[in-house]
């Protein structure tokens, strides 16, 4: 009976190391699985470049949809959420609103500013000039997430160009509180220039501005 007891203490402990074990190797391959994800969402953000030059191939919409997705996941001050989206794919709004500069893209998104979400609902909380940088912060998770999907894309300025902004608006049929910032045209590339290299020591400050790191 003894040895029996024993025998089964033992196989206890040899089955609660091994799954300690496997708790251990689980959570270290979960961790490096969270530093892959890291360095790839780090990878993505510094290969990321404008392009300007797409194939015909359409956009299709699940892709569509997670660019929209990651926009919306954007910060936003007192989380107003004060934006509005407009995707586009029909060529003769797609012409209009290329203006300027010309464009092969088969899918633009406006991404529009919603002044009338810049009070929280108690109507107490006021943040009327925030909404332009909710909306930018958007805008770059969008570009990232295009170019996560092997989509490439632009961001056009609109807002706060009046003019170009009041020609937008209308060729989009915005209401007064629907303000586009940008048309972000987007399809799969045409082009693949090297992302540029833009960091530069001199503009970074330590502590005070023009302070030196310790
Ligand atoms: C506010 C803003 C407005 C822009 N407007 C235009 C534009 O009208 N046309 C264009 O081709 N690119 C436009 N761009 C894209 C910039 O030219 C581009 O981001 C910049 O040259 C840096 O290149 P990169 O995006 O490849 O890093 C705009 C970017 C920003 C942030």
């Amino acid at each position: 009976m003894k040895k029996l007891v024993l025998a089964m203490a033992t196989a206890l402990l040899v089955l609660g190391s091994c799954s300690t074990q496997g708790n251990e190797t689980q959570q270290e391959a979960a961790a490096t699985n969270n530093i892959d994800k890291g360095q790839a969402a780090i990878e993505n953000i510094m290969t990321r470049t404008s392009i300007r030059q797409y194939t015909d191939q359409p956009v299709e919409q699940e892709k569509i949809d997670i660019m929209l997705k990651a926009a919306m996941a954007a910060p936003t001050a007192l989380n107003l959420q004060p934006w509005h989206f407009i995707v586009i794919d029909d060529k003769p709004t797609l012409e209009l609103l290329s203006g300027r500069q010309p464009s092969n893209a088969p899918l633009m998104i406006a991404v529009c500013g919603d002044t009338n979400k810049t009070t929280m609902p108690d109507g107490k909380s006021k943040l009327p000039d925030f909404w332009v940088q909710d909306v930018s912060a958007a805008i770059e998770n969008l570009l990232l997430a295009a170019h996560a999907q092997g989509l490439g894309a632009v961001w056009t300025g609109v807002y706060p160009a009046m003019e170009r902004t009041a020609e937008v608006a209308n060729i989009l049929n915005c209401p007064n509180n629907i303000v586009p910032v940008a048309v972000v045209r987007i399809g799969y590339p045409g082009e693949s220039p090297e992302p540029k290299d833009k960091f530069k020591e001199e503009n970074i400050s330590y502590n005070k501005f023009g302070g030196k790191k310790q």
